[in-house]
């Protein structure tokens, strides 16, 4: 038996890196140290059946605290990096990009330096095999149009200041692998949707107003597109950047499965309308209504909302042999499934200050245009 190698994984307790964390241990492969701060998007309970686990340590603590990564890598030797701590949601970069800017360029920036100065002192094979996989967005190459697609090669034009920022983090992850030889890879991923996803984004936010008889405050006329993949589906193409991608090489990787936001919206609802039935559901009940599609409402639309993203994922296929594979039905049915099954994850995620953020984001956007 090959002796486990340790990784360091930063915002492993967030719902990407909750689902990799699991990944990499349920491997076999993997000696887990997630370094995560425990901001508002990541939910103590996610991961609570492993805190025992002797693959597994949580060391709570901020990315942009280079001492505290220094010591991290002088205590476990790691053979590598999996960095997906940040700052993830676009709406809350329009209201400020404070965090933004701290958590994904000053804190890639420190992991980048903590990583360089550890991996400079290592030796022969250690340092030859050694990798920073860096996660990011397709949102760094901004909006298309109705045709094309985004790849490797795509030039970066952010319209966020989320993907800005996280457009600053892939250029600073190029540089270093540029100018020091650090073994960096990035890869670029599409939406991603399924357990454990914090309900501020769109697939949970919907499952979770429906249930609860309240307005789907579907952005614009509904018509923007994103290329949706099954979280599990992007951890396999991490896992496997990490272990058999090129130095310096980037990865696009996306579903395949591009849905306009008001045809996702209807596909929740009628899933809904069948495994939970609104003459089952008091919400509904009491509002007279036979579908949850009745609750959709559009709202003042986003800011700068880039219209359509979409992915060529050629490059991953053809270099490392990976490929979705949870096709889409199957794949929300089971994200729905999961969401009715864990009403403690969804009570714990909606406490603290998720109600401020609703508030903050919603009650201008007015419910005014029902769905007809
Ligand atoms: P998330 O918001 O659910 O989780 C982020 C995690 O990072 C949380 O656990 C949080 O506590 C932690 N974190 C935030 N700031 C930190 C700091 N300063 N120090 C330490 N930990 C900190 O995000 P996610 O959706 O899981 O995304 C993970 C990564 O994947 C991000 O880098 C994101 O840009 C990228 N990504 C996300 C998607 C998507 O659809 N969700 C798609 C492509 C790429
Ligand atoms: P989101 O889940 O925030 O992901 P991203 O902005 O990173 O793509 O949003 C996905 C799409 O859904 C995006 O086009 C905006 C839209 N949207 C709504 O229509 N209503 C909402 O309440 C939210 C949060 C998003």
């Amino acid at each position: 038996m090959t002796e486990k190698q340790t990784v360091l994984v930063t915002g492993g307790s967030g719902f990407i890196g909750t689902n990799l964390v699991r990944l990499l241990i349920g491997s076999g492969q993997y000696r887990v140290v997630n370094l995560d701060a425990l901001t508002y998007a990541a939910n103590p309970l996610s991961l609570a059946d492993i805190v025992g686990d002797s693959n597994y340590e949580f060391v709570r603590g901020n990315i942009t605290d280079r001492q505290l990564i220094a010591s991290l890598f002088e205590k476990h030797q790691p053979t590598g990096v999996l960095h997906l701590a940040a700052e993830s949601h676009v709406d809350r970069s329009i209201v400020s990009a404070d965090d933004f800017v701290q958590t994904n360029v000053v804190g890639t920036y420190a992991m980048l330096e903590a990583t360089r100065a550890y991996w400079n002192n290592l030796a022969g094979d250690l340092k030859n095999t050694f990798r920073f996989l860096h996660v990011s967005t397709d949102e760094v190459f901004g909006s298309l149009g109705e045709d094309g697609y985004f790849s490797e090669g795509t030039p970066y034009a952010p319209n966020s200041p989320y993907s800005a920022s996280k457009a600053a983090s892939d250029h600073f992850v190029r540089a270093y692998h540029h100018t020091y030889g650090l073994p960096t890879i990035i890869t670029n991923c599409s939406n991603n949707y399924g357990p454990y996803q914090f309900p501020e984004k769109v697939i949970p936010l919907m499952i979770l107003n429906a249930l609860s008889g309240k307005p789907l405050p579907v952005y614009g006329d509904g018509s923007n597109v994103r290329d949706w993949i099954y979280v599990e589906d992007h951890c396999r193409a991490v896992k496997l950047a990490f272990e058999s991608g090129k130095p310096g090489e980037t990865y696009a990787i996306g579903g395949n499965n591009e849905q306009k936001n008001i045809d996702l919206v209807h596909q929740i609802c009628s899933i809904l309308d069948e495994i939970a039935p609104p003459s089952e559901a008091p919400r509904l009940r009491e509002q007279g209504l036979k579908s949850y599609s009745e609750l959709i409402n559009f709202v003042q639309d986003r800011p700068g909302h880039d219209h359509r993203y979409a992915i060529d994922s050629a490059r991953i296929t053809r270099q490392l042999g990976w490929q979705a594979e949870v096709e889409f039905e199957a794949g929300l049915r089971r994200t729905i499934e999961w969401y009715l099954s864990n009403p403690q994850w969804v009570d714990q995620a909606s406490s603290g200050s998720y109600g401020e953020w609703i508030e903050k984001n919603y009650a201008e956007r007015g419910y005014a245009q029902k769905e007809k």
